[in-house]
């Protein structure tokens, strides 16, 4: 299944996604939302991968970003019996959308509402992080094991995605973050953080806006590396887990280390 998986995400890839990039017309960019640009790449690209997925497992449904869009009722399918492929065709659209990196496809596996494979695809660099459950994170086929070298104290490196935060905190946290390490502003590319904290490339990513397809798979991933991704109070991140806020981190140390900075912000 992964590797089937891994290559109908790297046909997508090569026959919808990169022939578009930096060749898009204005016509083919809108706004769903203030602020949320959707490209005809996206919706080309979760109808393909879609269409591959559903036939590898008969039964399955496709529970993808765009669809979504246009069928709020769809996310119900999370909280159902038959397995769920969650889709998001391109993550950080803003990015692909200016003819910039980074971008990403992610697609994880849900049964029960639990994650059980999930893949993130760097089309650019057409690198491929993937896992099962069980089975540990690869990187291009090397196992990865994030959480086997603690940075020493202050020596943390990750990124905190503010632009959702309620605006008291944000603030706040942002100064007191600092005791981490090096805090970084984010890439607008979710996939692209949990692919680096599965390489071990940071140690942590803060977000407080969760909408599945952009988290399910990557804290699937770090888990499966080692790691630790969860709400703020404690529980695993999933894909029917409500609520905001999520911290991914390379070990169960340094998820304290960065939950116990939020708590002193207020949060
Ligand atoms: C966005 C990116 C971004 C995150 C936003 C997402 P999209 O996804 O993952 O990093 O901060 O919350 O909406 O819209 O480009 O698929
Ligand atoms: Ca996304
Ligand atoms: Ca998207």
């Amino acid at each position: 299944m992964i590797d089937q998986v891994s290559a109908l995400i790297r046909e997508a890839a090569a026959e919808v996604v990169l022939p578009m990039f930096q060749h898009l017309s204005s016509a083919d960019v809108s706004e769903k939302a203030p602020g949320e640009v959707v490209t005809v790449a996206d919706q080309r690209t979760e109808e393909v991968l879609g269409a591959g997925l559903t036939a590898l497992l008969p039964g399955s449904v496709v529970v993808g970003e765009e669809g979504v869009a246009a069928d709020p009722a769809l996310l119900d399918r999370l909280g159902g019996t038959d397995p769920v492929w969650l889709v998001d065709p391109i993550d950080g659209t803003a990015n692909y959308a200016a003819g910039r990196t980074p971008f990403a496809i992610m697609v994880a596996l849900v049964r029960d509402g639990t994650a059980v494979a999930g893949w993130i695809h760097d089309p650019v660099a057409d690198s491929l992080t993937v896992a099962e459950a069980g089975s540990g994170a690869y990187v291009d086929g090397v196992r990865m094991r994030i959480s086997a070298d603690p940075p020493p104290p202050g020596g943390l490196r990750g990124p905190i995605m503010t632009r959702f935060f309620p605006p008291g905190v944000r603030e706040a946290f942002r100064e007191r973050a600092r005791v981490l390490g090096e805090v970084l502003p984010g890439l607008h590319c979710a996939g692209r953080e949990y692919a680096d904290l599965v390489a071990g490339v940071q140690h942590f990513a803060v977000f407080w806006r969760t909408l599945p397809w952009d988290h399910v798979a990557g804290s699937f991933l770090v888990r499966e590396a080692g790691g630790m991704a969860c709400r703020l109070d404690g529980r695993p991140y999933e894909a029917t887990s409500g609520g905001s806020g999520l911290v991914a981190a390379a070990s169960e140390p340094i998820w304290h280390e960065v939950r116990e900075v939020l708590r002193a912000a207020g949060v």
